[in-house]
């Protein structure tokens, strides 16, 4: 069984299916795993970079497993797996991805983005995919795990939460606030309060964390 690291652990705990397909799989750990697991019964590797390809073609020989030399879900057919996932890359990368074949996209979804989850929690919105699951894994910086199922109709996850700001910290993360994730909204607020010269990216975040910081104050006290 190969090493996964807690961040891949985290994915690999969310996936369960017949036929899923990893994009961006470079070394293949992930796929080689859910396959000895028992926890998929076929692989579907993709990678768009040479020597990547090769590793995640070498690791899944005598496995179910294929691995196929693509960009993104060009390398996919409509229908062919139920459940997909993209892990360690940007979200503008993973938007752009999902975007690019809308049609191609499994019902179950498991996303890792290294930084821009809120574009990623956006897709969701604008595809019909409903967040059923997210985590935040503790690594070397916080990395955000969230699971999707399409689903028609609004997201329940959103229920009774500031939008904008569910898009950018999560709206289950929100819902849980343990105190690791709060303590974490609190260094980050200090942390912008104490720079000079904010873009306006930064001046949006923080307005966003005093308005959670505020609420969860609120909810403390009553
Ligand atoms: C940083 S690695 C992450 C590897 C693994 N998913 C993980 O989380 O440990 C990102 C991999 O995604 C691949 N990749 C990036 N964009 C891709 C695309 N559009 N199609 C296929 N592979 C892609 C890269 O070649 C690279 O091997």
């Amino acid at each position: 069984m190969p090493h996964l690291d807690l961040r891949l652990k985290t994915v690999a705990k969310q996936i369960q299916a017949n036929c899923h397909v990893d994009i961006g799989s470079d070394h293949g750990n992930l796929l080689v795993s859910l396959l000895k697991s028992g926890r998929i019964q076929m692989g579907i590797a993709i990678e768009n970079k040479r020597q990547p390809f090769e590793n995640s073609r070498y690791a899944l020989i005598e496995l179910a497993g294929e691995a196929r030399f693509a960009d993104g879900l060009n390398g996919l057919a409509a229908g062919e797996a139920d459940s997909l996932s993209i892990c360690g890359v940007g979200g503008g990368s993973i938007d752009a991805i999902l975007r690019e074949h809308p049609e191609r996209v499994p019902p179950k979804v498991v996303l890792q983005p290294n930084r821009d989850e809120k574009l990623v929690r956006r897709w969701a919105i604008d595809s019909g995919y409903h967040l059923v699951d997210e985590h935040i894994v503790w690594g070397h910086w916080p990395y955000a795990v969230m699971a999707f199922q399409s689903a028609s109709g609004n997201d329940p996850a959103y229920y009774d939460e500031d939008q904008e700001a569910a898009l950018m910290f999560g709206p289950i993360n929100l819902k849980r606030s343990t105190p690791r994730f709060i303590k974490r909204l609190n260094e980050e607020r200090q942390y912008l309060l104490n720079l000079e010269g904010l873009s306006d990216a930064s001046r949006y975040r923080l307005e966003l964390l005093q308005k959670v910081l505020h609420r969860k104050q609120d909810e403390t006290n009553h």
